[in-house]
């Protein structure tokens, strides 16, 4: 599929990594002298994030073009993301330039913060066909965006954006700001009101949102997060409890603060006091990495944002599961992150044993036994593991697992994997045995033909001698003394 990505700023840039290390080629066009320099940073961190991210191997980057013109980035493109800065006159000129080049079908997401549909569509060709696909930044981590416009070219654009990892939310009436900027809007009014009155510096505000309810909002929302506060009585005690005080004067929503010279200098002082000691670019990676840690707690509650990141790794896994594959398969890689590490300065031991679980999931997914499967009430249990650690890791690391199948018949399999270094040297090893098993009954059973022909695949794959330490237990030193006593 061929993207086209009108503007390489903030957001534009966001949007062009998430697509291009989703494998997708896309044709940029930004006419600011340094756009290639800002998108390639831009592209440095997501990609940095992507690997700290994923546990599945990526799919290759597509190809990143540069464009001299709108007409030459939108040819033959099947989705254009417009991320011009947010100036109706400028939108309505740059959609125009990308309907006249673009081809029929193709669709245009626009990533404007305000406008609707219909503000958008003013002098369009083919109105319908003209969305806002709006995301957060930063956009290649975010999976939202909120889809307006309906119609064909929604639901198309809600599965291409589905397809990148992005969790889109169809807005079925159009207004102005959608409803992320709408609630983000009004906590940003009382968060100036709170300066401007000097009742909190940036930096205050700040701790109460991230040590507090931002915590909650990342996993729970809002009215998931208030039902919890209402107690066992839940939600109804909840909004009597706390429905009086949305009376009480709590709030200044209606007006808006003078944003004068005073304001900003006051907010832009503070914040340098806050933030001013790390670069832009600094705290992007902060950032992101504080954003992995959240997706990868969600991911191991199979929750949220976390889901997605689950759903997008078994992605992956399939398309690594193609016959391009080779053998011994690679199906797993992980970068060490700093909390595998541990009071030694090395991968913690469970985490060895991590690594080789996640490989074990990848090659099962890999023979067909994934999700789908699962479900069907059939699932692989490991029931005896022998590790060996050979080399010590470290934080930051990237490993990639090596499988090799050492066995099979009709309910067992036993796996052969090595933690490869990025030198190549093996880290570990770790031999399982796995069963397959229905999981109602919690007895083994027979695997399926589709199962025991995709085993025999890559059994016919398997060359030269199982390793010498193969099958073979820790060794008895008791035994060795005995020996030699
Ligand atoms: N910044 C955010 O947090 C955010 C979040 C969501 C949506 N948006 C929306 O995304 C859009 C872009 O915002 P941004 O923050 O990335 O702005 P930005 O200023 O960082 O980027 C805009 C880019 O558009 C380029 N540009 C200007 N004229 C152009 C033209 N004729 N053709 C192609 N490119 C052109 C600029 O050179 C610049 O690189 C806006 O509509 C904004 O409302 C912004």
């Amino acid at each position: 599929m061929k993207i086209a990505a009108i503007g390489g700023g903030v957001i534009g840039g966001g949007w062009i990594a998430r697509f291009a290390l989703s494998g997708h080629d896309v044709a940029v066009f930004d006419p600011h002298p340094e756009a290639q320099r800002i998108v390639g940073e831009v592209m440095a961190n997501a990609a940095r994030a992507w690997e700290k991210l994923f546990q599945a191997p990526l799919p290759d980057p597509g190809r990143i073009t540069w464009a001299g013109s709108i007409a030459e980035a939108v040819a033959g493109a099947d989705y254009v993301q417009e991320s011009v800065p947010e100036r109706l006159d400028l939108k309505h000129h740059i959609l125009a330039e990308i309907e006249a080049s673009a081809p029929e079908g193709t669709i245009i997401g626009s990533s404007t913060s305000g406008f609707k549909p219909s503000e958008l569509r003013v002098g369009a060709r083919h109105p319908a066909r003209i969305l806002v696909a709006h995301p957060f930044n930063p956009v290649y981590l975010l999976p939202v965006v909120e889809v307006v416009g309906g119609g064909a070219a929604a639901g198309r654009a809600c599965e291409i954006l589905a397809a990148v990892g992005m969790k889109p939310v169809q807005i079925a009436r159009e207004i102005d700001a959608h409803i992320g900027d709408r609630l983000l809007e009004a906590v940003w009014r009382e968060a100036l009101w709170l300066v401007k009155d000097g009742i909190a510096t940036t930096e205050e505000i700040d701790d109460i949102i991230r040590f507090g309810f931002g915590l909650r909002w990342a996993q729970m929302g809002l009215f998931e997060t208030y039902r919890i506060a209402g107690g066992e009585a839940g939600m109804r005690h909840f909004l009597g409890q706390f429905g009086p005080a949305l009376k009480w004067p709590w709030t200044k929503l209606m007006d808006v603060p003078e944003l004068d010279e005073a304001l900003i200098d006051t907010i832009a002082a503070q914040s340098d006091a806050q933030s001013g000691a790390h670069s832009i670019r600094e705290l992007e990676r902060i950032r992101d990495d504080n954003l992995v840690g959240i997706f990868q707690a969600l991911k191991a509650t199979d929750w949220g944002a976390g889901r997605i990141v689950r759903e997008m790794e078994n992605g992956f896994y399939a398309r690594e599961g193609r016959p391009a594959t080779g053998y011994p398969l690679r199906l797993h890689q992980v970068i060490v992150p700093g909390g595998w590490v541990d009071y030694n300065g090395h991968m913690t031991e469970f985490r060895y044993l991590q690594a080789f679980g996640d490989a074990t999931d990848a090659v099962l997914i890999h023979i067909g036994l994934d999700e789908a499967y699962r479900a069907t009430g059939f699932s692989a249990y490991t029931v005896e593991t022998h590790i060996r650690h050979l080399a010590e890791v470290k934080a930051g690391e990237r490993l990639t697992v090596e499988t090799r199948l050492l066995g099979h018949d009709g309910k067992r399999m036993r796996l052969h994997h090595a933690i490869l270094r990025a030198d190549g040297s093996v880290a570990a090893t770790g031999e399982h045995m796995l069963l397959h098993v229905d999981t109602d009954a919690g007895r083994a059973a027979p695997m399926p033909a589709a199962l025991l022909a995709a085993l025999a695949a890559l059994a016919a794959l398997e060359r030269g001698p199982a390793p010498d330490h193969a099958g073979v237990g820790i060794r008895r030193i008791g035994a060795v003394a005995e020996a030699q006593a």
